[in-house]
């Protein structure tokens, strides 16, 4: 079942609020790959600019980020980012970084970095979303004791939250008390007509 009325700015909420597991921070947490694993062809420190890609001057790096599909990354939308791909495909003509592999961890990073609206500015993050109602069919949702589980939203129901488990397609209960107050504000947001 989908939930058209549910929307991206509510995974902005959650990735841009800053104190969750999976908030992701440009300076801190994308950053550092970039520089470590593309400046060495991509930046203006280096002075090389393959395929016309700049990742360290944000201005430039900027116009690569378009919510409209037709850049290298879509906001919200790590699927249908070139540059994602790239970066994952092993099989990929032109994959990135040529000779290596960015590891499991930075490949996760740069995921929730694009799922949360690929901003430079986490607090300006929902600003980079398209104001269109749609929702992943899997988002993250963190228990008040930090834990974090990867589960669709199917409705709210009295004061739990229903779930839909990807392993297996069922459908769970789960207290919205016993989330912690991001991703209870993520539910109550999903659920609102
Ligand atoms: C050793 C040099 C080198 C490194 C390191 C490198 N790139 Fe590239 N990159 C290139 C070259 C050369 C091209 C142009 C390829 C072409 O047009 O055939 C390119 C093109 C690209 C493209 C466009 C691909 C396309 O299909 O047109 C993207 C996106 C990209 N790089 C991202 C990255 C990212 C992200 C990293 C780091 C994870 C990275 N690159 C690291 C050399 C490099």
């Amino acid at each position: 079942m989908k939930n058209p009325s549910l929307s991206l700015i509510t995974l902005g909420f959650l990735a841009g609020s800053g104190s969750t597991a999976c908030a992701v921070d440009f300076k801190k947490d994308i950053q550092p790959i970039l520089e470590k694993n593309c400046y060495e062809c991509h930046s203006e420190k280096s002075g090389k600019k393959k395929g016309g890609f700049v990742f360290d001057d944000l201005e430039t790096f900027k116009l690569d980020i378009n919510p409209n599909g037709n850049a290298q990354i879509t906001p919200g939308k790590p699927g249908e980012s070139h540059l994602f791909e790239v970066v994952t495909d092993p099989n990929h003509e032109r994959h990135m970084p040529p000779k290596g592999q960015l590891s499991d961890g930075d490949v996760k990073k740069l995921r929730d970095w694009i799922m949360a609206g690929a901003s430079f500015d986490k607090a300006a993050a929902p600003s980079a979303l398209p104001a269109r109602k749609e929702l992943p069919p899997i988002m993250s949702w963190t228990n008040s004791e930090g834990k974090t589980i990867r589960a669709g939203f199917v409705r709210l129901d009295g004061e739990n939250v229903v779930l839909r488990m990807p392993a297996n397609g069922q459908e769970v209960p789960y207290p919205l008390e016993k989330l912690n107050a991001e991703s209870q504000a993520q539910a109550r947001e999903a659920g609102a007509p």
